[in-house]
């Protein structure tokens, strides 16, 4: 089946800078707190280029990586630890396993890649039918009632293996709850670009889609200290499914 994905999370230059671009973060710390200490059976949907999932191998996890993007898995295989991990190349909606896992998650607004309504059923789908009945699912969408027209664009140089790379991200137009925006990596010696569409769901649609796939939410956090979500002013939407 073909697979439409974003220029920079399969083109192999773009794939090797993206840990540059999105370092570790507190997003990062969150989840990787959710693990605890007793070791786990983790999957992680979306993973790109596999950060987390070398973070919880690294405390012991039982990890599995999935992204449909090969660029970045090859750069998840190299991290310490993956040779530990099993990464699979698949889409979320697509992903099979024998298994079920104590914790699932979908991180850095990989949920917001998907436009339809059916790749999100189908996605929680995935997701119920692997978690253990102990198990939490936990993933996060931007808030649609911020105005991220506004915060959208910046320009940063990062210091790559192939020297200075300008790097800029720019908001082109929004339609429905649909944003397309552009970034651009200014290379010595080449420019690359890549256009790319994200859904802004709403909260409401969210629980939609979990009360239809029988997932019951147990916590909305609105950032990344825990906060209770503000409908008005918190950035995230991190959902917390199940009792674990
Ligand atoms: C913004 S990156 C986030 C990567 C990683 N979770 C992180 O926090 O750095 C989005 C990732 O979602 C992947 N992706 C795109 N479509 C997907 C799908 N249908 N199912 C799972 N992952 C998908 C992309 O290949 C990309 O690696």
């Amino acid at each position: 089946m073909f697979i439409h994905l974003d220029e920079h999370y399969i083109n192999p230059k773009l794939a090797e800078i993206y840990d540059l671009d999105s370092p570790w973060s507190k997003d990062r710390d969150f989840y990787l707190s959710l693990a605890g200490d007793v070791q786990k059976r983790i999957l992680d949907l979306g993973c790109g280029t596999g950060l987390l999932c070398d973070a919880y191998a690294a405390k012991g996890h039982n990890v599995t990586g999935v992204d449909p993007a090969e660029a970045m898995l090859k750069i998840a295989r190299q991290k310490k630890h993956g040779k530990e991990i099993t990464w699979i190349q698949s889409k979320a909606q697509d992903f099979k396993s024998e298994y079920l896992f104590d914790l699932i998650i979908m991180t850095g607004h990989a949920f917001q890649v998907l436009l339809q309504d059916r790749e999100v059923e189908c996605v929680f789908r995935t997701m119920k039918e692997h978690l253990k009945p102990e198990g939490s699912i936990v993933f996060e969408s931007r808030n649609p009632n911020i105005d991220w027209k506004s915060k959208w664009d910046y320009e940063i140089t990062l210091d790559t293996p192939y020297g200075l790379v300008q790097e800029s991200r720019r908001y082109m137009d929004f339609v429905d709850d649909k944003m397309t925006f552009r970034l651009e990596y200014k290379f010595a010696d080449e420019t690359l670009t890549s256009q790319s569409v994200l859904r802004f769901w709403t909260k409401e649609q969210i629980e939609m889609h979990l009360s239809k796939a029988c997932l019951t939410v147990d916590t909305i956090y609105g950032d990344w200290s825990q906060s209770p979500f503000s409908p008005e002013h918190s950035e995230e939407m991190i959902f917390k499914i199940g009792a674990g």
